[in-house]
């Protein structure tokens, strides 16, 4: 998890695909920090449990969707875009 211009995001990648999402739960927007991301790009909020999902296509084990942002990668760097900063923090 990481803190970039006041947003929590975490990063993660899942069978070659690489996710930038929402780090913060949306049950009581506290920190992703410590949930693991299993194989099936699922993660367990350490707080209290909500599981989260990072596919939902479809959503497997009653995951809620965590909401995700556009990047790119360039040379091995993830950039996330500013403008997906701004609509996310909505
Ligand atoms: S803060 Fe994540 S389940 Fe409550």
């Amino acid at each position: 998890m990481r803190t970039i211009l006041w947003h929590r995001l975490g990063v993660a990648r899942v069978r070659d695909r690489i996710y930038v999402f929402e780090g913060s739960c949306p049950h009581a927007g506290r920190s992703l920090q410590g949930g693991a991301v299993t194989s099936q790009g699922i993660i367990e909020c350490p707080w209290h449990g909500l599981l989260l999902s990072l596919d939902c296509q479809p959503c497997p084990v009653n995951a809620v969707p965590l909401a995700q942002l556009a990047f790119r990668v360039r040379n091995g760097i993830v950039a996330i875009d500013r403008g997906a900063l701004r609509r996310n923090s909505r």
